[in-house]
């Protein structure tokens, strides 16, 4: 029999936002509530670690930000998809987190003067990138789960993979959950879950992402019947390490980095004249890809075409204390010293824009669900992210969707009851079916086929020629996943297991974007279709919303909520 655990709320993921939204429901449950965080990783290894530039906000309006100045970023940044009245709640929200963290102990970077340091990043018109060093991800990761030891009500389920979404009626009742310490499968049945378990982006091959970004939460979400919003929007990073995709930050650059070709030319000057390297990063990864087609880049030793980025002129001091993280890994993954030479890189997937869709607080169309962080998407970003405005919206959706499960849990009398024979069908779902079946394919090499396929042809530029091949190839590979017996029958630790479960989730996601990419036939933000190579707002400034079923997505499409700025071109 499953064991049947009851909490009041569950959290599923605890990166920035998951973390967050424990806060704040402990901190509005003042102790009546039950909650749990479950991770599929050790706390301190959620993806969230490894962010390094920065976190927007407005914190100098004496110096000349303002609210509306970084609202108007936001929005032209976005390709004018992102919903107005949402950015323009959250850009007042974010100095607040900021203080709270600077409350609960981070160590911000200073400036000279005592005060907190903000930094240039793209597309953004004023310094607003609060930082701590090139690791500020880590570091709020660490003020966040130190801040959690002084609640109580808080359990725990570390390396804990939760594999199923379980609603009735339009309701939530319950996740179930597979221990990978110990192999043991129970259900947590609970009034309230917060979605917080980040991106996909290890569907593709070269990425800035941990191995653990494998869009289990959307995935979950998806087939349990949640639209997932604006899945085509992929954001390429202009500066993945050569050959790894390891984040170079764009702080590098926002402290005054240089991209040049093999000829040694700034050629971001031909691209986006007035913001140059600090352009937001669908014009600058566009603008390398270009390079590189046009034969101006250079090749690496595994085949992978790239450009340069150039610190030398920051000098070693100015990289030692802005940009540690950068110099360490430049010199350990691609044996380059940036104080001496310049670094590889090239545009690597790093961000979904799109993911469950979720309304200004949060709330997903089900009840008792909702997300925040990457899992969501609450439409702040639009077509295309600004850097920094990532680690700044796990905060501020991380608190709302924590203090809207709590108020939600505190009103609620009963804990649903567990649907035991859904949740036996599960437990066979995942263990018994993967290890009777016959077993003819390899999930190494699907996983691998569908990472080449995916860089290949759901890139930074597109076609929809190549977005109908992708789509074909997903539909092969998940067939083809039907035919993987699982390699180990252990219930410990069964990365087997585990990696047709991750791959099939990948796959689902992955169809999502091709399928709302194909059917967008526009060039807007970084969906850059070189078939319809301008923005189309008369039939396409609209929302995508994908609905699972098992012949494909089906598609429909939400108006966008235009409150202050109509649509006009973006020049950088
Ligand atoms: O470049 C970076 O540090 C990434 C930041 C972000 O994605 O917001």
């Amino acid at each position: 029999m499953t064991r049947d655990i009851a909490h009041d709320i569950v959290i599923m993921g605890s990166g920035i936002a998951g973390l967050r939204a424990a806060l704040e429901a402990a901190k509005i449950g003042k102790g009546k509530l039950d909650i749990a965080v479950v991770s599929k990783v050790q706390l301190m290894r959620s993806h969230s670690v490894c962010a390094e530039g920065g976190t927007a906000a407005v914190l100098r309006s004496e110096e000349g930000d303002s609210f509306d100045l970084h609202s108007w970023d936001t929005v032209r940044g976005s390709d004018f998809l992102a919903d107005q009245d949402v950015v323009s709640h959250f850009v007042q929200e974010l100095p607040k987190e900021i203080i709270q963290l600077d409350h609960w102990g981070i160590p911000w970077s200073r400036r000279s003067d005592g005060r907190i340091a903000q930094r240039p990043f793209g597309g953004h018109s004023f310094n607003r990138a609060t930082l701590a060093q090139d690791k500020t991800g880590f570091f709020e990761m660490q003020t966040l789960y130190d801040t959690l030891q002084k609640y109580a009500d808080v359990t725990r389920y570390d390396e804990c993979y939760a594999t199923n979404i379980f609603t009735e009626n339009g309701t939530f009742q319950g996740i179930t959950v597979w221990d990978l310490n110990t192999g043991e499968f129970f259900f947590i049945r609970a009034k309230a879950l917060v979605i917080a378990a980040g991106g996909a982006c290890r569907m593709f091959g070269f990425t800035t992402y941990s191995l653990t970004a494998t869009g289990d939460g959307m995935a979950m979400a998806y087939r349990a019947g949640l639209p997932l919003k604006d899945m085509e929007f992929v954001q390429f990073h202009p500066t993945g390490l050569v050959p790894t995709g390891i984040l170079v930050t764009e702080g590098a650059r926002g402290e005054g980095g240089y991209l040049i070709n093999r000829d040694g030319d700034r050629f971001m000057s031909k691209y986006a004249e007035s913001k140059m390297e600090t352009a937001p990063r669908d014009i600058v990864s566009r603008a390398e890809m270009t390079e590189i087609e046009e034969g101006r880049g250079l090749t690496s030793a595994e085949g992978l075409g790239f450009v340069q980025l150039d610190l030398r002129h920051l000098g070693a001091n100015r990289i030692n204390e802005r940009l540690p993280l950068v110099r360490e890994v430049g010199i350990k993954f691609a044996f380059v010293d940036p104080i001496y030479e310049p670094l590889p890189v090239r545009p690597a997937a790093h961000y979904f824009m799109g993911g469950i869709h979720v309304d200004i607080n949060a709330a997903t169309p089900v009840e008792g669900i909702w997300a925040a962080g990457e899992s969501a998407c609450v439409s702040f970003h639009g077509a295309n992210r600004l850097g920094s405005n990532s680690t700044a919206e796990c905060l501020v959706v991380g608190r709302i969707a924590g203090e809207q499960a709590a108020r939600h849990a505190l009103s609620q009398k009963a804990i649903p009851e567990m649907p035991a024979e859904r949740v036996r069908q599960e437990e066979y779902a995942v263990f018994e079916q993967f290890q009777q079946r016959s077993g003819s394919e390899d999930i190494s090499s699907i996983l691998s086929e569908m990472r080449s396929m995916m860089d290949a042809k759901v890139g930074v530029f597109r076609t929809g020629q190549q977005l109908e091949e992708a789509l074909g190839k997903i539909r092969e590979l998940r067939e083809r996943v039907n035919y993987v017996k699982a390699a180990e029958s252990t219930r410990v630790y069964n990365t087997s297991i585990l990696s047709i479960l991750e791959t099939i989730n990948l796959l689902d996601v992955a169809e999502a974007i091709v399928a709302g990419g194909l059917a967008r036939t526009e060039w807007r933000g970084s969906h850059a279709r070189r078939d319809f190579p301008k923005r189309d707002d008369e039939n396409w400034l609209k929302h995508t919303l994908a609905y699972y079923s098992p012949e494909g997505p089906r598609l429909k499409y939400t108006p966008v909520n235009i409150t202050m700025w109509k649509p006009v071109e973006r020049k950088y």
